[in-house]
């Protein structure tokens, strides 16, 4: 009974204060690394993986199991739990279901209790446990399963370069068993999603409880599908191969909690205004803030290949950058072409000059709340190159969907920008594009 109202007490505290209370509560559940070593800072590398214009996702690998086997799962920057395909192929001695009621299962809430009717005690399948629903927002497809935990072995560094990473384990980790057909829209060779969101189960939090880390997360997608990126969990320095550390160097604006469902997992952050080489882009600024409903406002995710806009904001923007990129290469050179989908504003890329920070276009400044340096996005990050000398602007036409944020930044616009979540002071650190220091995302892993 005491420990009942203890936990209802909790509760009651966690829906009020989520990101507060979390992480102490996460703690109960996954016990620390085996190893004496005490890392300071975690890192995974992150794979650019392309089918065609529209199917672009940003894929992570870790070793997990035992006997431990390489596993990728897609990257969800915003998501909430993680999760993975429990079919016939998951062999591990040390998997174990959370049951009903257990304190694995209280820190997702679940309600729902099952004994598996199928082939009774293999990964996915046991009596007598705790179920857990998510979603896999790249197919739209409902992922439920039971709740696991099983090892997961990623590497470590302590004020050195990657390369030097040496391995730990979080023995505890949980995830979702989702099934083969939950997979649906993922890369091939993908088993299942990762969520770095704010949710006592994302990667971020389970790593921080196992290990003491501090609550920050640092991410820089590669624009290349050959050189990796990088996630890394935990405090900086954050170096590159040559000893550069990006964190030093950054702009910060404040991440924005959800103001109406406070169960949401994502990360928003305040665009206050949009400009076009100078010149800002005429909005209606109701859209760029949260509203009673919980639409609009600004949204970063991994999910979304290229940085949809809610329709009235696109058709302003795709005006505004039109009129500067006429005037800037001259009436003359200005060439519309047939758009290539998803995107709507395409041009003859014969007349677009190239440097180091990609094709030569007026740049996009995404003003942002506090007292920062607005987020600049230049051609590399703003055009996307379709071939046969056409090159389109990298933002998609996001219609009028009710309940949507009115700007979800998406990969394209991530490639090559070094983002430094600090969760203990709720503020995002951005660097804009790398190219301007001469560097990219794929600088951390040879
Ligand atoms: C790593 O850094 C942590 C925190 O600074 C320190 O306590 C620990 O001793 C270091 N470990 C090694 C092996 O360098
Ligand atoms: C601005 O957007 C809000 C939210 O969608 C809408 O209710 C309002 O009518 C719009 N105002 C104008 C002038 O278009
Ligand atoms: C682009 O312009 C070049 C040079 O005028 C021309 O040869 C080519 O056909 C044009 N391409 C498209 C897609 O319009």
């Amino acid at each position: 009974m005491a420990f009942h109202s203890s936990f209802n007490f909790l509760l009651f505290f966690c829906l009020l204060f989520p990101i507060i209370i979390y992480p102490s509560i996460a703690k109960a559940t996954t016990t620390s690394s085996s190893s004496s070593f005490r890392p300071k800072t975690l890192f995974l590398p992150v794979t650019k993986v392309v089918h065609s214009t529209n199917i672009k996702q940003y894929v992570i690998d870790t070793k997990q199991r035992t006997p431990l086997v390489p596993i990728k799962q897609t990257l969800d920057l915003g998501g909430q739990y993680p999760w993975l395909v429990c079919d016939r192929s998951y062999v591990s001695s040390t998997y174990k279901p959370a049951h009903c009621g257990s304190a694995a299962c209280r820190l997702t809430k679940s309600h729902v209790c099952r004994d598996c009717k199928g082939t009774i005690n293999t990964p996915g399948c046991n009596k007598n446990t705790c179920i857990v629903n998510t979603f896999n927002r790249i197919g739209h497809v409902s992922v439920s399963g039971e709740l696991a935990q099983d090892i997961v072995s990623i590497l470590a560094v302590n004020n050195s370069i990657v390369t030097t990473g040496k391995p730990v384990s979080v023995p505890k980790f949980l995830f979702v068993c989702g099934k083969t057909s939950q997979l649906k829209g993922l890369a091939s060779g993908v088993k299942g999603i990762v969520g770095l969101g704010r949710s006592n189960l994302g990667l971020p939090s389970q790593f921080y409880s196992a290990f003491s880390l501090k609550k920050k997360f640092a991410v820089c997608l590669s624009s290349s599908t050959t050189s990796e990126g990088v996630v890394f969990f935990g405090d900086g320095p954050y170096y590159t191969l040559a000893h550069r550390d990006f964190s030093q160097a950054l702009a910060y604006t404040p991440l924005i909690v959800h103001p109406t469902n406070s169960k949401s997992s994502e990360y928003y952050i305040g665009v206050e205004s949009i400009k076009i080489g100078d010149k800002a882009v005429h909005l209606n600024t109701s859209l760029l803030s949260i509203a009673k409903d919980g639409s609009g406002g600004t949204r970063i995710s991994t999910v979304e290949p290229y940085t949809v806009l809610h329709s009235a904001i696109y058709k302003a923007v795709v005006g505004e950058f039109e009129s500067a990129l006429r005037a800037f290469i001259g009436d003359d050179r200005f060439k519309r072409v047939a758009a290539v989908k998803p995107f709507g504003a395409c041009y003859n890329s014969s007349y677009i000059g190239i440097d180091r920070l990609g094709p030569v276009v007026p740049r996009i400044q995404l003003v942002l709340h506090g007292q920062s340096e607005p987020w600049m996005i230049y051609g590399a990050n703003a055009m996307v190159d379709v071939g046969e000398n056409v090159l389109c602007l990298g933002f998609v036409d996001g219609g009028e969907i009710p309940l949507q944020p009115s700007i979800i930044i998406g990969g394209h616009q991530l490639e090559d920008n070094f983002l430094l979540f600090d969760l203990a002071s709720n503020r995002l650190g951005f660097s804009s594009s790398l190219f301007t220091r001469q560097n990219t995302c794929a600088d951390f892993i040879f």
